[in-house]
């Protein structure tokens, strides 16, 4: 799992990776920032981490390298990326495309971009309905196939911090539901389609 904030959708997987039947397990957590919070709660539960800084690396693409070496230490299965903060380019993609999943505040392809940004551009909009999207990460911003969407309404009267608390309520049980129904059931993409369990093709 890739995180770069408090991670709380990390905490939400912690959470249910200790029944066996869930059929997933958070394998290791990699940061892009030493003082996440999320590395806290990993260690909690015993979960080996790592970070890696950009402050530390040349450039973009010895960053991007760096980063997929650390998840490949973990040999996971699937990826999630929750509030990581920096684009993953073609070095990452290479070795783990088509199995890395990012959570974003947003009914994408409506706001894509940062979360923070996204919760406010959709705000800012006057949008009746947002929410999350799960989707699997591409070279673009947000650009990947849809897992999974969930709609949260706007109230009246919401600032960006209560809508985003509304959003990410409904986010992590969305991610904890899906992460499990894939480790339990497969997952293949037909071109933009992602189809988890059923029938192979
Ligand atoms: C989530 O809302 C995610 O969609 C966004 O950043 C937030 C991360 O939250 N990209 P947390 O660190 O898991 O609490």
């Amino acid at each position: 799992m890739l995180v770069s904030g408090g991670g709380t959708n990390l905490g939400a997987l912690l959470a249910a990776h200790d029944d066996p039947a869930y059929g997933a397990r958070v394998v290791g957590v990699v940061s892009s920032r030493g003082d996440a919070g999320g590395l806290e709660r990993a260690r909690a539960a015993g979960v080996p981490t790592a970070v890696v800084d950009p402050a530390d690396f040349p450039d973009r693409t010895a960053w991007d390298e760096a980063v997929g070496r650390a998840v490949e230490v973990f040999d996971p299965q699937l990826v999630v990326l929750a509030g990581f903060m920096r684009l993953l380019g073609e070095p990452f993609l290479r070795r783990f495309g088509g199995r890395t999943l990012n959570t974003h505040p947003a009914l994408l392809p409506s706001f894509p971009g940062l979360g923070g940004a996204a919760v406010r551009g959709a705000l800012e909009h006057g949008v009746k309905l947002t929410g999350s999207t799960l989707h699997l990460i591409d070279e673009g911003t947000d650009t990947g196939p849809i897992v999974a969407q969930v709609a949260v309404p706007v109230e009246p009267g919401d600032t960006p911090e209560v809508l985003l608390e509304r959003i990410k309520v409904a986010e992590r049980a969305q991610l904890v539901e899906w992460v499990g129904r894939i480790a339990r059931e497969g997952m293949r993409v037909e071109g933009r389609t992602v189809v988890v369990g059923g029938p192979a093709a």
